[in-house]
């Protein structure tokens, strides 16, 4: 074993191990190396003991400087509860019609119920609550099934022809296609609803169809419709009479509503938003009423 002798071929030093004649060189980890080590070693012992690092069990180490992203979000959550809190305990307490009479809580309603319109009601309704062919206009039509707060809070709750147990259920039947109507009737009376809210189509046609349409109309349609097609609020029957439509007030449309019967579907809301944000809703749909009629 000779020590300190240098190879020949790569100027290394060796280590004085020889092998059959194969010597070691002495080719030491390079520093650059070294320090790295050194240095995240010791960042990792520094973060171990201020950080919460090692899990054991269910536990783990909290870290000297105790901070914690599950409390930093929990502590967040609660301050914006805290704040949010204030006006939906107001709002939860308060029955509807003194939210109505209070500005500063309207001003609540008039912009948490636009953004919860907006994520939740807008896809079928507009986002102006317009409403669009098979989607009524909430901000100015006649209510299907009444427009006071809690008839408006229960349709949003319980939804119409929609799963809920206590669902609103309506149908306009399927007068053509189940032949309860012949064709022909079908067309009377289609003119005869169209002529209710344009005086135009009342003036061209024929008095006496116009007058077998009024009589068909009596004799199948008024039951839920009413007598002078105003509609009814427990049939959940639209007026035919205003110019507004569920499905439309042309001739193909109405003789479709008439033929294949129509079954809008609302969904029921309880579960999916809590009992304020229905409530919000409520005076949400009905304030843009007020603002646009
Ligand atoms: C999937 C589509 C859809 C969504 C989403 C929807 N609706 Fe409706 N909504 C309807 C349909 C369809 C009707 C009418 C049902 C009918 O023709 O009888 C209706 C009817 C209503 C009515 C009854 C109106 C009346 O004339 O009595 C109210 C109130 C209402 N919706 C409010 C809302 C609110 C508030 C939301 C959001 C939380 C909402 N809707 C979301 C489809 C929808
Ligand atoms: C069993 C009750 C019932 C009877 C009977 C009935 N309707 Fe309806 N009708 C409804 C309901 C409920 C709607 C709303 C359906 C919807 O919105 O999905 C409706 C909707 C309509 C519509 C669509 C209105 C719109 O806004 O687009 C027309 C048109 C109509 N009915 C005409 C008639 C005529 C004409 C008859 C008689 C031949 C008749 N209805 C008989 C319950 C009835």
């Amino acid at each position: 074993m000779s020590v300190g002798e240098r190879d020949p071929h790569t100027g290394h030093m060796t280590t004085g191990h020889e092998w059959n004649g194969i010597k070691e060189l002495n080719t030491p980890v390079p520093k650059p190396v070294w320090f790295f080590l050194v240095a995240t070693f010791t960042f990792a012992v520094i973060y171990w003991v201020l950080m919460p690092a090692w899990p054991y069990g269910v536990n783990y180490t909290r870290g000297l400087l105790g901070l914690d992203q599950r409390t930093i979000v929990a502590e967040n959550v609660r301050s914006a509860a805290i704040e949010r809190s204030v006006w939906t305990d107001r709002i939860a307490a308060a029955n509807l019609r003194e939210i109505q009479a209070d500005p500063r809580l309207m001003q609540v309603v008039r912009e948490a119920g636009h953004a919860l319109f907006g994520d939740n009601c807008s896809v079928c309704h507009g986002t102006d609550a317009g409403g669009g062919p098979g989607f009524p206009n909430l901000a100015q039509a006649p209510f299907l099934w009444g427009g006071d707060e809690e008839t408006v809070q229960e349709t949003i709750r319980v939804g119409i022809n929609s799963e809920h147990p206590e669902t609103r259920v309506s149908q306009m039947l399927a007068f053509g296609r189940d032949q309860m109507l012949a064709r022909d009737d079908v067309k009377r009376v289609a003119t005869y609803v169209r002529s209710l809210s344009q005086p135009e189509i009342a003036s061209m046609a024929d008095k006496d169809e116009l007058a077998a349409g009024a009589q068909l109309f009596l004799d199948n349609c008024a039951a839920c419709h009413g007598e002078n097609a105003k509609g009814s609020t427990d049939a959940g029957a639209p007026d035919l009479t205003d110019r507004f439509w569920v499905y439309g007030g042309d001739e193909t449309t109405v003789t479709a509503s008439i033929h294949g019967g129509r079954m809008g579907q609302m969904p029921s809301w309880e579960g999916r938003l809590s009992d304020v944000q229905r409530k919000l809703l409520t005076l949400y749909v009905l304030d843009l009423r007020t603002r646009q009629q």
